[in-house]
């Protein structure tokens, strides 16, 4: 190996013992149903965000038993406000698989531990290495920009040859000896001194050899090819009560919020009002030859996705006969409680608190 690798491994170990102070819940741990949680949580949500929640399902279900028998809704319910619900999906799919046909082990091999659902290359290598040691590097976007930084090389990270290039680079990088301590450090290190924005060269440990720091280029690596092109959304709930009672449906597949419920949904393509909205052929319908009162109409709430922003408003109707509606159910309030919901309609849930007395 060159110096530059050598150093560059020698270095982060080195800066991971003397100054390395980041505490998370699930550092450390040796338990692999722990590991498998905290790294599913991880994939798309910020650590700070994850924390409670890892900590709130390992008290709920303290062993992958206890979760593989726990009912959807309950673990839909605890996973509310992390988005990428399929998550959750395979997360409950993977916990029963391995009760059922593992009689409750988790696999100790990198290719078994590959093969579950919802564990890509990265979440395996972490869960190898922290959980049995295994000699396997985690490669994600935070390596691959330190990487690019630190061998200041501008092949893009997000084509294919990026990928192939960075990924070999980090096995060779990885300290076969002590991996999981390897790969934890390197991802504290992505989080706190090389970061995306503003990283910390100036008490960087890897600086006296850094190649972007050294010619300059720290703000222009690493480089990218695609451009995500961003979708807008316009959704008007009606939060419809007939009888003391919300109708609300469960969202399906192939469409963002599989699994989590909603009020009675009318999209517009095009921004538009909440009154224009009502006087739609598709709100006239529902409510054919039924008379209601309406409650005041919501601010806008807006939630950004990885590929769409939703903004959503909310109009509250008190209905006088039962509406016309397919696929939505009618719950009461406490029922609708312990079902879970996008971030837009919790966050204008808590506003509200939606009473049903309220009209
Ligand atoms: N992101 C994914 N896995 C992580 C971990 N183990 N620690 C911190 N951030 C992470
Ligand atoms: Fe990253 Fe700056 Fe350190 Fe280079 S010197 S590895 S760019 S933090």
């Amino acid at each position: 190996m060159d110096a530059s690798k050598k150093y560059f491994t020698s270095r982060l170990l080195q800066w991971n013992t003397d100054v390395n102070d980041r505490h998370m819940p699930w550092k450390g741990e040796k338990n692999p149903y722990k590991i498998w949680l905290s790294e599913v949580i991880l994939q798309q949500t910020r650590v700070e965000q994850g924390w409670e929640y890892y900590n709130r399902f390992v008290a709920a279900f303290p062993t992958i038993m206890d979760l593989a028998k726990a009912p959807d809704t309950q673990v839909f319910k605890l996973w509310e406000g992390l988005g990428y619900y399929t998550r959750c999906k395979n997360l409950l799919a993977t916990a029963r698989y391995i009760a059922d046909e593992c009689r409750g082990q988790f696999p100790d091999q990198y290719e078994d531990i590959l093969a579950l659902k919802g564990v890509g290359p990265y979440t395996a290598a972490a869960i190898a290495s922290f959980a049995y040691n295994l000699p396997h590097a985690v490669v994600d976007g935070n390596v691959f920009r330190v990487l690019s930084r630190f061998f200041a090389n501008n092949t893009p990270v997000d084509s294919t040859e990026g990928k192939r290039f960075f990924t070999a680079l980090a096995n060779e990088l990885l300290d076969k000896k002590q991996p999981g301590i390897y790969n934890q450090a390197l991802m504290d290190f992505g989080a706190v001194v090389c970061k995306p924005q503003l990283p910390l060269c100036t008490q960087c440990p890897l600086q006296k050899k850094c190649g972007a720091y050294l010619t300059g280029m720290v703000s222009n690596l690493p480089v990218k090819e695609k451009t995500i092109v961003q979708r807008t959304r316009w959704f008007f709930y009606f939060v419809m009560e007939y009888k003391g009672r919300l109708y609300v449906r469960k969202r399906g597949a192939k469409d963002i919020w599989e699994n989590l419920y909603e009020f009675v949904l009318l999209e517009s393509p095009a921004p538009t009002d909440m009154e224009e909205v009502k006087r739609s052929p598709g709100f006239k319908k529902m409510l054919t030859k039924n008379a209601y009162t309406a409650g005041p109409i919501s601010k806008i709430y807006s939630q950004k996705l990885t590929h769409q922003t939703i903004h959503g408003q909310f109009a509250r109707l008190h209905l006088k006969n039962a509406p016309e509606l397919e696929g939505y159910e009618a719950v009461t309030e406490k029922e609708l409680e312990l079902l879970p919901f996008p971030k837009l309609i919790t966050s204008y849930l808590k506003d509200k608190n939606v009473s049903l007395n309220l009209l």
